[in-house]
């Protein structure tokens, strides 16, 4: 999205959602705008665009369209307060995530995970696929459902992120969500061990479900 349309939500009336969910968007979009700074709104657009396309392309149905959409819009909402408050929400609703002392330590995780309590406590938000797909839009999580996938791919793949190999990830998005679940986490993983950064407790597990799941496919980029 360029700059000249920052403040425009044209994009919007453009979704093929219903007119109520329209509405929806285009106030968590004033919400987040007001909340997150200019990039992190932009990108929060961007993947909601990718997402939605990513819905029509394979057929979800309108109330899971819809939820994809919220989720997208909100999916960084948590980066809207400092990493000290984010971890203080975390560490209140630490029965509810799956978080071992160590993780304590990862700064990157905590703005899904709080973010999805804020979307609950301030916006009320209380739909159990839009909460999941926000606080898990950072780590994935075990046996992923449609709208987890969506939102976790497009956050990786919108059209302003530039990386080796994303030409790739966004031709197989187009045709096959597993295989390119499948590809995203590797790449994730792979970005994390290349700048000496940790895993999350639960990657290990996550990614041999993903491949228990998905990892029959052998026309990958060979990596
Ligand atoms: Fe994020
Ligand atoms: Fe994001």
């Amino acid at each position: 999205m360029s700059a000249t349309t920052y403040l425009n939500m044209d994009y919007i009336d453009k979704l093929k959602i219903s007119e109520d969910g329209k509405n929806i968007i285009r106030n968590y979009d004033i919400l987040v705008k007001k909340n997150l700074n200019r990039n992190l709104y932009l990108h929060s657009v961007n993947t909601l665009k990718y997402a939605s396309m990513l819905s029509e392309k394979h057929n979800v149905d309108l109330k899971d369209h819809l939820r994809i959409c919220i989720a997208s819009i909100l999916h960084d909402y948590g980066k809207s307060l400092d990493i000290d408050k984010q971890r203080k929400i975390v560490i209140k609703n630490i029965k509810e995530v799956k978080i071992k002392s160590g993780d304590m330590e990862i700064d990157a995780l905590f703005h899904g995970f709080s973010g999805s309590f804020i979307l609950r406590e301030e916006l009320s938000i209380s739909d159990k696929k839009i909460i999941e797909a926000v606080r898990y839009h950072t780590t994935g999580k075990l046996n992923m459902n449609m709208v987890d996938k969506i939102v976790y791919i497009s956050d990786k793949i919108e059209d302003d992120r530039q990386y080796e190999d994303i030409d790739y990830l966004r031709e197989i998005s187009l045709k096959n969500i597993n295989l390119c679940l499948l590809e995203v986490y590797k790449n994730n993983i792979i970005y994390i061990i290349k700048r000496n950064k940790r895993f999350y407790s639960q990657t290990f597990n996550i990614w041999n479900n993903i491949c228990r799941l998905y990892g029959g496919f052998l026309n990958g980029p060979g990596r």
